[in-house]
């Protein structure tokens, strides 16, 4: 890696630094009283710009920090080499590996024996557990970011392997509610559609699963110009995408009408061979999803009688019938592994990580407190967080006057009506 990469990697740090103003407050507060000192942390996540800037707050509050990425195509070089080149930040991650390759990188980041792990869908964790168990006595803790991560830790607890407190950092208001939303709602369709260079409004787009992440891509999309259908396998999200005017309808139908599809699901096969044959010609399909078998490349591959590189990030998989379907950065997270992807945007990932800081620090407080198992963030860590972006937006709001403080806690009704 050249000097010149670093250099990139340092002004991509210096731009997102300056748009992640809880980050800078965070590490005025904490500089000082060091609450990681002497704690070495290891951070599993896509390593770009806005994960250095979490690295260095870690750092600034005492951390010895180790670095290594969550999936194989999502870290930026140049950012590695910058980050590599600070003192008490220590990284194994590099861009378009092969899983074996980022295997490799888990390990060496595993190797220094972390007491705490920041985790994205669960990736170090779960290599620990695994492969690893020498190391369980050093560890005090994980705080997990993903909806994937917190699943797959939530399966560790059901086999009886979790020997340590998680705390479900995706799960809390904070978290979810704007990253998931926000972050990946803006961030999979700006990338999408820079990808492809195609206009979304009028379009057919299809979102496959709607929680936050579909909720987000969904409402974008629709105010965007684009003709929206959602598929879910859970009843209430999809009366509640039917309520909020979507049409929905199973893959299998939306398959013959879409012109994108984007899944966000969490699951495997959600895109297949039955609608992959249904599929009209020049139809564009890209995950936003965790784990790149939302779609089944194999299955699509399957029925390709030639494949060509359509763009940079865009493969064409031409059928017998004459159709071309387009598959997005081989199916993997749009908003990260697309040739010109960043990720979300600084300012929710501010939110994210001040989560993650946060939680951790409270792990640390509270861990002779916290059994093995999966834990929700005390809801007053979320809250702090929450005043703290407030705070740095310049956003002001109302206390609960003593009257109605009052109110909210009475039960008799001659005290919720004042009434003698
Ligand atoms: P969620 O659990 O809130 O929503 C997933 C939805 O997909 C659920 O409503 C579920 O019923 C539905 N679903 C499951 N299987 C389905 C199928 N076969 N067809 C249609 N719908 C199906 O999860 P969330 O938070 O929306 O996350 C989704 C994925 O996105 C996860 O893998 C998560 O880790 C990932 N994620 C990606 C981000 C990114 O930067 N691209 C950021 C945050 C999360």
């Amino acid at each position: 890696m050249t000097d010149k990469n670093a250099e990139l990697g340092h002004q991509k740090l210096d731009w997102a630094r300056a748009h992640m103003p809880v980050h800078a407050a965070l590490r005025q507060r904490f500089a000082e009283q060091a609450p990681f000192s002497g704690v070495r942390i290891a951070v599993c996540s896509h390593i770009e710009a806005k994960t250095g800037v979490f690295l260095e707050t870690l750092a600034a509050a005492g951390a010895d920090v180790v670095f290594t990425g969550s999936e194989p195509g999502s870290s930026q070089d140049d950012v590695v080499a910058a980050l590599n080149q600070q003192p008490g930040i220590t990284g194994y991650a590099q861009r378009g590996v092969s899983e074996e390759r980022l295997a490799g990188l888990h390990g060496q980041a595993l190797e220094h024996g972390p007491n705490l792990i920041l985790d994205d869908a669960a990736e170090l964790t779960a290599r620990l557990a695994h492969q690893r168990p020498d190391l369980l006595d050093d560890l005090q803790g994980v705080c997990e970011q993903t909806t994937t991560g917190v699943q797959r830790i939530r399966a560790m607890v059901a086999e009886g392997v979790l020997r340590f407190p998680a705390y479900a950092v995706n799960h809390t208001p904070m978290k979810h509610e704007f990253d998931n939303i926000h972050g990946t709602g803006e961030s999979a369709l700006t990338n999408l559609m820079l990808t492809t260079n195609l206009l979304l409004a009028g379009k057919q787009v299809v979102v496959a699963g709607y929680g936050d992440c579909g909720v987000g891509i969904a409402h974008k999309a629709r105010a965007w110009g684009a003709q929206v259908t959602v598929t879910e396998v859970e009843p209430r999200r999809a009366l509640r995408a039917h309520m909020n005017g979507f049409a929905v309808m199973p893959m299998v139908e939306a398959a013959a009408q879409g012109e994108i599809f984007i899944t966000a699901t969490g699951n495997r096969d959600v895109l297949r061979v039955e609608h992959f044959e249904r599929m009209r010609d020049g139809a564009i399909l890209a995950n936003a999803g965790h784990f790149n078998v939302e779609i089944d490349r194999d299955g699509l591959a399957g029925l390709a009688v030639e494949r060509r590189q359509a763009r940079p990030g865009i493969e064409a998989f031409c059928t017998a019938d004459g159709r071309e379907i387009h598959l997005v950065c081989e199916g993997r997270l749009v908003n990260l592994a697309a040739p010109t992807a960043m990720g979300h945007p600084a300012e929710v990932m501010d939110q994210t990580f001040a989560m993650q800081f946060m939680a951790a620090r409270d792990l640390l407080v509270r861990r002779e407190q916290l059994a093995a198992g999966v834990h929700p963030v005390p809801d007053a860590v979320d809250e702090e967080v929450a005043a703290l972006k407030l705070e740095t937006l310049g956003v002001g709001i109302d206390a609960l006057t003593e009257s109605q403080q009052r109110f909210l806690e009475a039960w008799r009704s001659e005290e919720i009506l004042d009434r003698p």
